[in-house]
């Protein structure tokens, strides 16, 4: 069996949108920090004693929609290395309590890793980006650690992930908020492709993307954590719109959301500076200097509670763990 093992990404210039739904090419570049505090564990063996893919995550046997998924995955792998039996995968999440923030960029990333490895294949680390983004997209760039930038492309060849920073040598950090653990009403899949078709400001995403890339990595060349927060905020902001203008409008934010966003604001206000980011839930992401957080925490902390906060700093890339 071969063991990967792939850490969660969250994207300070957000995916939100294909342009080919089969092959996941998005419709714009995005950038994201990979964290060391949430990971998957993804172990593969390929079988000929199997009748059918067998798929344990957390300890449960998946079936339906979720195992179709990993499924679909499996065969895209078996094409590719001509490998005709079934699978035994075995996943496991690691977040720090059950804490809903088990993400499919972790999960692809170290199946697309395990997998290949199992079937034969040896994929450098732009092919294994490739192939995890047909899983899920933001997976594409759980291959990296640190800052990783998704170049969009055009087709499969030329829409794969890249390292911006992998060794993070500054003090950016992340606070995961954790509002909400009950599962999202409306999946990134499907809100994202909503937004494409109904909402009128999607054409200019593309504009705010364009420009908050660019701004984006000359924050992260002059490490100037305030400018990197700031436009991961503005940018996060700007896909929440894009949700609330599609037809039918909908929201990823409840009231906990709206009273982090101004508890952040306070904070900023009393001079402590730390920035948001949201993605298809509620939770909240903080981005601030290691130097800010002890406050940060013991603010937060106190209106949402201590157990509700987890510190996370910069992630590695992906590895295999055990063969
Ligand atoms: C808001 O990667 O989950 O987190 O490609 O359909 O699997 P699929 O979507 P997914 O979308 C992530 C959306 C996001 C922003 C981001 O990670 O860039």
């Amino acid at each position: 069996m071969i063991t990967a093992r792939a850490h969660t990404n969250i994207a300070l210039v957000k995916y939100w949108g294909k342009k080919d739904q089969k092959l996941i090419i998005p419709q714009t570049d995005s950038l994201s920090l990979t964290l060391n505090e949430f990971y998957a564990d993804t172990s593969v063996e390929f079988r000929d004693d199997l009748t059918a893919d067998h798929i344990e995550i957390d300890g449960h046997v998946v079936t339906g929609h979720v195992a179709d998924k990993v499924i679909n995955f499996l065969n895209i792998i078996r094409k590719m290395s001509e490998k005709n039996s079934y699978a035994n995968v075995i996943s496991t999440n690691h977040v720090p309590v059950s804490a809903g923030l088990a993400s499919s960029a972790s999960a692809f990333a170290a199946l697309a890793t395990a997998a290949s490895k199992a079937a034969g294949l040896e994929l450098d680390r732009r092919d294994l980006s490739r192939l995890a983004r047909r899983g899920s997209g933001s997976a594409t760039r759980s291959i990296y650690g640190g800052l990783v930038e998704w170049h969009r492309g055009t087709d499969d060849l030329t829409s794969f992930a890249e390292p911006i920073m992998e060794n993070v040598d500054f003090g950016i950090e992340m606070i995961a908020l954790l509002l909400n653990t009950s599962k999202k009403k409306v999946s990134s899949r499907q809100g994202m492709q909503s937004s494409v078709e109904t909402s009128p400001y999607y054409p200019a995403w593309h504009k705010v993307v364009a420009h908050d890339m660019v701004a984006m990595k000359k924050a992260i060349n002059n490490q100037d954590i305030d400018q990197i927060g700031h436009i991961a905020e503005e940018n996060a902001l700007r896909m929440h719109a894009l949700t609330l203008s599609a037809d039918p409008g909908y929201t990823y934010f409840n009231g906990e959301t709206i009273r982090a966003i101004q508890a952040i604001n306070d904070l900023r206000s009393q001079g402590i500076s730390c920035y948001y980011t949201m993605d298809a839930g509620p939770n909240v992401k903080v981005i601030y200097d290691r130097k800010n957080r002890s406050k940060i925490i013991e603010y937060l902390g106190k209106l949402f509670g201590q157990e509700k906060l987890i510190v996370s700093k910069p992630g590695p890339g992906v590895k295999i763990i055990s063969k």
